[in-house]
């Protein structure tokens, strides 16, 4: 039974996680979830809000499955999710982004996936008060990590059929670190002739993406401009409640959608754990479960079809009520 580390976060993050149990429970694939708390919760008896277990229980098991952990604003700890990716060496933020059905959306055969670099940038979190007016970040690109994620969105390109991979940055303004982001993603293409190669400005690319989405395959950036058009294209589709996301390293993977802990909406079981599930279904691809994964999408799919949905998406549906619809039809593919 293959063993699996599960986050179930804070915010919505434990209703989407049961949801998203549930449906993997009844789809007959078994797995042993190795359960890891982490976040403020944790902080008062542990003195951090990630602590070594959780690291080193991604490490053996090689997978996780995580749902969103709140950071606090403008204060406070840093980013669980970041550091987990850092610590983990997680450096490939996976984010594939397309329309799913029965969602009606302004655009139709929306089919991009965005590879955003996730260990560097001003993520890594190099930061100083000069005096009470005055704060620095430091917004660091090296080589190694560029060429890194160049190679990857490549290979995944190149693995998953894609016609080009289409580079963005601010290079016109950031010449030295946004320019070896560029100039690493130029190298590598070069050795990739197969797959198409193009270089975009990410102010145009976010005018572009609202305007004519349909011109975009892959798209690789640095990592805030990768956050930050990730949830664009989340928009394209039908909203953050069915972004799907993975964080891919050498070693291990985890799984997780692209939004946050939305407390807004938590406690009232009123989340779309869609964007968790889509994660899910992605690792169970990874583990090699694939008719598992395939079943559950087929459901899903189902699901939204008959026009069940979330309120996010204009439905009545709960949480917990539409992870009952999926797993209906789940009974009978099975
Ligand atoms: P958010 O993604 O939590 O919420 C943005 C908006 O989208 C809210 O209106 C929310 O209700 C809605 N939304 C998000 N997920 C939804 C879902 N599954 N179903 C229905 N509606 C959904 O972003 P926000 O408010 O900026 O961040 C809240 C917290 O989450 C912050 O502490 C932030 O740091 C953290 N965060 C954590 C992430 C992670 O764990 N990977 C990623 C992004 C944010």
């Amino acid at each position: 039974m293959k063993r699996i580390t599960l986050i179930k976060g804070d915010g919505i993050g434990p209703e989407i996680s049961e949801a998203v149990l549930k449906i993997i429970d009844s789809s007959g694939v078994s797995i042993d979830w190795d359960v890891q708390t982490a976040g403020a919760d944790v902080i008062a008896e542990e003195q951090t809000p990630l602590p070594d277990r959780v690291i080193k229980s991604v490490m053996e098991n090689g997978v996780a499955l995580k749902s969103p952990v709140t950071t606090p604003i403008g204060k406070g700890f840093r980013s669980v999710n970041v550091q987990l990716r850092k610590e983990l060496d997680l450096y490939a933020n996976l984010r594939p982004c397309y329309n799913l059905p029965g969602i009606k959306t302004r655009y139709d055969n929306v089919d991009i996936v965005v590879v955003r670099e996730n260990t560097e940038d001003l993520y890594a979190g190099i930061e100083r008060q000069i005096d009470d007016d005055t704060a620095e970040s430091i917004k660091r690109i090296t080589r190694a990590a560029s060429t890194r994620i160049a190679e990857f969105a490549f290979n995944y390109a190149l693995k998953n059929n894609r016609k080009e991979v289409c580079v963005v940055t601010k290079a016109n303004i950031c010449k030295l670190s946004d320019g070896l982001f560029l100039n690493c993603a130029r190298e590598t293409a070069e050795r990739f002739p197969q797959i198409r190669f193009r270089e975009i400005l990410v102010d145009n690319c976010c005018m572009q993406l609202v305007q004519n989405p349909n011109q975009f395959d892959v798209l690789l950036l640095p990592n805030l401009y990768g956050d930050i058009v990730s949830d664009l294209c989340a928009g394209l589709i039908g909203g953050l409640g069915i972004a799907q996301g993975a964080n891919i390293g050498e070693d291990c993977a985890v799984f997780e959608p692209v939004h946050g802990s939305a407390p807004d909406i938590a406690g009232q079981n009123k989340a779309n754990p869609t964007a968790m599930l889509m994660s899910a279904i992605e690792m169970l691809n990874y583990i090699g479960a694939n008719e598992a994964a395939f079943k559950i999408k087929t459901a899903l799919f189902e699901t939204l079809r008959a026009g069940i949905k979330t309120a996010d998406l204009g439905g009545e549906s709960s949480c917990s009520g539409f992870a009952d619809e999926i797993i209906k039809r789940l009974r009978c593919i099975i």
